[in-house]
Order: structure tokens, then C-alpha cells, then sequence
């Protein structure tokens, strides 16, 4: 460990991940913890009940990345402070605080020593842009700027990437994100939450070109997407359709969403005439759209996130937090 190593711990608490990190300058992972909440029982997040959840399980992932890794100095406090649920989002910004000011900077004397110093300082992370880090984390030499499709729970955006701190919207849902219209088609069929995971099994063994669903916006003279029209259409299809099969239904719809958000992402590529394409969130996970993706593998340059990286996590936030 060299004097110069900026150790930076990430906190991530934005929606129903528990999550802390220990990133070394930005691109390498010292640690790692990550606690997912259940709430199947509710058909999803409640705000009041994650946040409690959060308090509960934080204080415990905190104690034991310290622990375990009581030979690193941390220079500084990552956090995620939006976009999220607030009173999620609240839990992490409020420890965050709190440790780094009860922490002493590097080199400011022992425990006990009377000190000047405020305490660490902290980053605050927008958790979108962190979620495109993944990528560059994981390609440190990834080329700028390059196009991101950010595929999440909460968002659907495609981003020109300036670096890993300068990121411009171009193209948007005007409507439900893709995660939301997984989550929400899982629900009309009777599967947990997060849906997303579960259509994707499910359809792995139906035929996709069973339903021709609908492709909202495709031939819309802009970047933007909407989900809505297409989720309404799966629930019609059912009412309708009494006994069909559930594979070949989520699988036509699976395919119908791969089939928008690459179409959409390629397009924006090519009129920026950019040649590098990322995509990232949770929705980023699903293997049907990344498959899609690799149909341009000869035009484009393709990087997708390790599984791990796509959902919600805190090593994406303390490495985000160097570049600032
Ligand atoms: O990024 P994320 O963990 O949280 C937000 O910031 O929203 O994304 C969660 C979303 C959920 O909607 C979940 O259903 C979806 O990602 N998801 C998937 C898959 N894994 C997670 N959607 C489709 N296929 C998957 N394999
Ligand atoms: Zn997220």
C-alpha cells in the first residue's frame, strides 16, 4: 500500500441494497459487502420499511469492512445522495456524515491527539452516474465520450459519456423504466419482486416470436422510450388469450424490450457517430438484451457489467467518488 493510494469507502443505501465498498484509486476493489432486502411480501420497496432495514443492516456491514480491513487507511466517504428513495437515501447520507466526522484525515496523529481536523471528507454520489461506472471501472481504458443505455428499476436513459463525471441525457422513458415494466408484467403474473430476474428464467424455455407486442416509440424522430403501451398490451393479451402458455408470453415481451432498447441505443450511437456503447443498471443483467446487443459487435465496441456491477452496490460509489 503505497502513501499516495487514495482508499475511498462507498456507502450505498438508495433503494433496497445495503451496500459498502473499499475502492483503491478508483478502479480497484479492496472490498466489498452487499445486503439485498426482501420485499416479496409487499410486491415491492416500501420507502419506510427499506430505510429501516437500511439502519439495522448499515451500522453491521460498516463494522465489519473496517474490521477486516483494519490495515487500509481511508482517505475519504463516499456516498450516494440521489437520485433514490429519500428516506432510503437518508440512512446513508446521515451515517456517512457521521463516521467520516468522528474519522481523523491521514497523517492528523493517533486516536486521542488533539486535532485540528474536521474529519474526513465526503463525495456525494449521484447514483445514475454510478451505475455507468461500472463500466469504466471494469475497462479503465474504455474511450470517451462513448454512449451509455442506463437500464434500472427507477430509470431508462441513454447518456453520451463525456467522462466518468460529465454525462449528457439524450434520450429518455417518457413513462415506466424498463425494470418497472418487468417488475410490473412479473406482478400480472403472480411472480416476486424484483420481476426482472424471474421473467428472465421463465422465458429462457418460451418462444419469443410467439407475440408480436408492440415496439412504443420505435419510429419516434428522438432517443426516447416508453414502456407503458407495452405492459398494458402483455395485460390485454392475457385477458384475451385464456390459457396460453407463460413462457412464449414473457418471452415475446422479454424480446419486445431487448428489441426497443437496442434499436434506440444503436440509433443514437450512429447519429453521434460514436463507437463505443456501455449499458448498466439492473435491467443491464438481463443476458436476452445483452445478446441482442452483440448482433452490432462488428460495428460497435461492446461493454457490458459484471452481474454484480449492473445492480445496486457501493464498490461502483467509492470508485466513482476519485474522479471528483
Ligand atoms: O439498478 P437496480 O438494482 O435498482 C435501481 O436503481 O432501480 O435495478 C433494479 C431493476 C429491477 O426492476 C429488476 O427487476 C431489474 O433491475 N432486473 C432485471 C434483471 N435483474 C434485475 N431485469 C431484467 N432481467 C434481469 N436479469
Ligand atoms: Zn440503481
Amino acid at each position: 500500500m503505497k502513501k499516495s493510494d487514495i482508499n475511498i469507502l462507498g456507502i450505498e443505501t438508495s433503494c433496497d441494497d445495503t451496500g459498502v465498498a473499499i475502492v483503491k484509486n478508483g478502479f480497484v476493489i479492496i472490498d466489498s459487502l452487499l445486503s439485498s432486502q426482501d420485499h416479496v411480501d409487499t410486491g415491492g420497496v416500501v420507502p419506510e420499511k427499506a430505510s429501516r432495514m437500511h439502519i439495522e443492516v448499515l451500522p453491521l456491514l460498516i463494522d465489519k469492512i473496517i474490521n477486516r480491513n483494519s490495515n487500509i487507511e481511508i482517505s475519504k466517504i463516499a456516498v450516494t445522495l440521489n437520485p433514490g428513495l429519500v428516506p432510503a437515501l437518508l440512512v446513508g447520507v446521515s451515517f456517512a456524515h457521521g463516521f467520516a466526522k468522528g474519522s481523523r484525515p491521514k497523517g492528523s496523529g493517533s486516536w486521542g491527539s488533539r486535532s485540528k481536523t474536521k474529519g474526513l471528507p465526503i463525495v456525494n454520489i449521484n447514483h445514475l452516474y454510478a451505475h455507468v461506472y461500472a463500466n469504466i471501472l471494469t475497462n479503465p481504458n474504455i474511450e470517451f465520450p462513448h454512449i451509455s443505455l442506463l437500464i434500472s428499476g427507477g430509470h431508462t436513459q441513454i447518456i453520451k459519456v463525456l467522462s466518468a463525471t460529465s454525462m449528457e441525457v439524450i434520450g429518455q422513458t417518457v413513462d415506466d423504466a424498463a425494470g418497472e415494466a418487468f417488475d410490473k408484467v412479473a406482478r400480472m403474473f403472480g411472480l416476486p419482486y424484483p420481476g426482472g430476474p424471474h421473467i428472465s428464467k421463465i422465458s429462457d424455455s418460451g418462444n419469443e416470436n410467439f407475440v408480436d407486442f408492440p415496439r412504443p416509440m420505435i419510429g419516434s424522430n428522438d432517443f426516447n422510450f416508453s414502456f407503458s403501451g407495452l405492459k398494458t398490451s402483455v395485460l390485454y393479451y392475457m385477458k384475451s388469450h385464456k390459457g396460453v402458455n407463460r413462457e412464449d408470453v414473457l418471452a415475446s415481451f422479454q424480446f419486445a424490450v431487448a428489441d426497443i432498447l437496442v434499436r434506440k441505443t444503436i440509433k443514437a450511437a450512429r447519429t453521434l457517430n460514436i463507437n463505443t456503447i456501455t449499458i448498466a443498471g439492473g435491467v443491464a443483467a438481463n443476458l436476452r438484451i445483452r445478446k441482442e446487443f452483440e448482433k452490432y459487435r462488428d460495428e460497435f465496441s461492446l461493454y457490458f457489467p459484471p452481474i454484480e456491477l449492473c445492480t445496486d452496490n457501493a464498490v461502483t460509489v467509492a470508485g466513482l467518488a476519485y474522479h471528483y
